[in-house]
């Protein structure tokens, strides 16, 4: 199946009162780990790239190319969107020309008429090449890829304006922030949750910070409007838990354990295990 944009699939996971997930993808294991498991579970997806991650998968086209290859070598049947992960506006331009199914402009840094204007343009050039777009609001705290935000809450009016724009997915900050969350954290704010959704309407919503936030403010959250919520750092913690543990039995020292693909292994398992383990909390499996 050829990529799709992700407006279709959210608006359907919105009525459904589920979320679909987007994991990040940094490189073949990662992203064959994330395919073959939603196949297994027929569930819809949604590939992230971080500029960063996009960089170190030698650029978007690079990027592009690997992914609609392996739907075609893997016969990946289920909806498949390829998306930016915090866009800048140049970044915008060079995954749209690249050919992914979806960007996300995170115009959040800039004062809200530049963000305006800037997500005004891309609407535009979106709709036209029939890719959804994905808008931020309030910057979203912690930090990814040197992407350093503050974790405030999104201003419901700000939220309204971009929405207001024509824009497919809102991204709007309620608390949540990227990485692992501080023993301390006070958790989501529902209450500027539902602020953001009485503005906002049938537009879906996006959860960033996905990783550690517990099964019940997930759930709260998605019967709340949340469509999408985005997973990255818990992967990337089970991939290296799996590996560390690997080496530390001293299975690379055995036979022909160094072999890239004996070594990687447990860690490509230990990411579908999380990509399952998300899939079964936000409700995603056999809506393919
Ligand atoms: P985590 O790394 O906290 O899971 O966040 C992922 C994310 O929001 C990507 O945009």
């Amino acid at each position: 199946m050829a990529l799709v944009s992700a407006k279709q699939m959210l608006e359907k996971a919105r009525d459904g009162k589920y979320a679909v997930g987007q994991f990040n993808i940094n490189n073949l294991e990662w992203t064959k780990s994330i395919l073959q498991t939603a196949q297994e579970l027929n569930s819809p997806v949604i590939l992230g790239v971080s500029e960063g991650a996009g960089k170190y998968m030698t650029g978007f086209k690079t990027v592009t190319a690997m992914v609609k290859a392996m739907i075609e070598e893997l016969n990946i049947t289920v909806p498949v969107a390829l998306h930016l992960d915090h866009g800048s506006y140049e970044g915008c331009y060079k995954c749209i020309e690249a050919g992914f199914s979806s960007i996300m402009f995170d115009g959040s840094h800039f004062p809200i008429a530049e963000n305006i204007a800037k997500t005004k343009e891309l609407v535009e050039v979106c709709k036209k090449k029939g890719l959804s777009l994905e808008a931020e609001v309030g910057s979203i705290g912690g930090e990814e890829d040197g992407v350093v935000g503050l974790g405030e809450c999104a201003d419901p009016d700000e939220c309204k304006k971009i929405a207001d724009l024509g824009v497919d997915i809102l991204a709007a900050g309620i608390g949540n922030i990227h990485g692992k969350y501080p023993a301390n954290w006070p958790g989501l704010r529902f209450d500027v949750l539902e602020a953001i959704k009485s503005k906002t309407g049938d537009m879906p919503l996006v959860l960033h910070g996905g990783t550690g936030i517990p099964t019940e403010m997930i759930k709260k959250a998605i019967s709340l409007g949340v469509a999408k919520i985005n997973v990255n750092t818990e992967c990337q913690l089970a991939f290296q838990a799996a590996t560390r543990k690997y080496v530390e039995e001293g299975k690379d020292l055995v036979g022909k354990g160094f072999d890239p693909r004996k070594l990687l292994a447990p860690g490509a398992q230990a990411i579908k295990d999380t990509v399952k383990e998300k899939m079964e909390i936000f409700g995603s499996i056999g809506k393919a």
